[in-house]
């Protein structure tokens, strides 16, 4: 049985426009690395060697969280360092509690006895992110943990599908140093949306799935729009509607919100358009005097993984 584990895990984008919830794809970086260690303390032990800020009471953290439920389920009482080297910045709308939580599973996996299954895994983490944002939402958490572009098409009972999408396809993300809590973006939500909001998004929804499976750039382009949480959540970033008007301009086929931001994405056809589209948005907060940092990536067939 081994006693130590790296893994690596990646950001994700969440939501995707339309899909509220049920969308998500994951990114080639950023990502974080964990290890996780044996100790003979028969207790969870956490070291942050990111400077992250994060909390570092196993009740208080959303990787202790996960990683504790798969032991207790497991029955096995042995203690573990988690050592976390995070990129994914807290606060990011890039899956940074979903990474955290679906990298200790992985990695407290690769220790134990009798392995599960990658998708087995998939409720422990969960408990991390309910944890982190107080609601059951996992298209930031099933991308981290399977890969690739994911719909969730139910929660009762969990539905999970990959969906294919155009080989050209790249993805321009800016992550502005502001920092947005996903549950303060879930609190001001409405509880109910009107019918005609609901029918432009499930059109938007069905359009971006049919674009993204028949490489019909156009249509994925027309559809990444989301009537139900981004008008209000860009209500705090500096001329967001100017930003994705530029970018659509310059090439981009659709720009949203990351999740529940601040980051926001622009899905294009190249790497050069994407990287065209990355240098507009960190222009853009540079002229609002925030400054961030960009990423251009595929989106990643790989989930998280062991480097170590
Ligand atoms: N779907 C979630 C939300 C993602 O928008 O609240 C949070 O990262």
């Amino acid at each position: 049985m081994k006693n130590e584990v790296t893994v690596y895990c990646p950001a994700t984008i969440s939501n995707v426009g339309p899909g509220f919830d049920l969308l998500g794809f994951a990114l080639e970086e950023p990502g974080d690395e964990i290890t996780l260690r044996r100790n003979d303390t028969c207790t969870l032990r956490l070291y942050d060697e990111s400077g992250a800020g994060l909390p570092l009471d196993p009740k208080k953290n959303v990787a202790a969280i996960a990683a504790a439920a798969l032991l207790e389920d497991s029955g096995i009482t042995d203690g573990f360092d988690i050592i976390f080297k995070k990129k994914i910045r807290p606060g990011s709308g890039l899956g940074s509690s979903a990474a955290s939580a679906v990298a200790a599973v992985v990695g407290i996996n690769e220790l134990l006895p009798e392995n599960h299954e990658t998708a087995a895994l998939f409720p422990y983490a969960m408990e991390g992110e309910v944890a982190a944002s107080g609601s059951f939402h996992a298209d930031n958490v099933a991308p981290a943990l399977l890969g690739g572009f994911i719909l969730i098409r139910s929660y009762n009972p969990v539905d999970i599908k990959h969906i294919p999408y155009p080989d050209d396809l790249y993805c321009a993300v800016v992550h502005p140093d502001l920092d947005f809590k996903t549950y303060e973006g879930r609190k001001i939500l409405p509880k109910n949306v009107p019918l005609t909001d609901a029918i432009a998004q499930a059109g938007n929804l069905a359009g971006l799935i049919a674009g993204l499976t028949t490489s019909d750039h156009g249509l994925i382009g027309r559809s990444v729009i989301d009537h139900f949480a981004e008008p209000l959540r860009t209500k705090k970033l500096p001329h967001f509607n100017e930003l994705k008007e530029n970018t659509l301009k310059n090439g981009a086929l659709g720009t949203g919100l990351s999740g529940s931001g601040p980051s926001i994405f622009s899905l294009c056809r190249s790497s050069e358009i994407a990287a065209s589209v990355a240098h507009i948005m960190m222009e853009h907060f540079t002229l609002n005097s925030i400054t961030s940092r960009t990423y251009v990536s595929r989106v990643s067939e790989a989930g998280c993984r062991i480097t170590g």
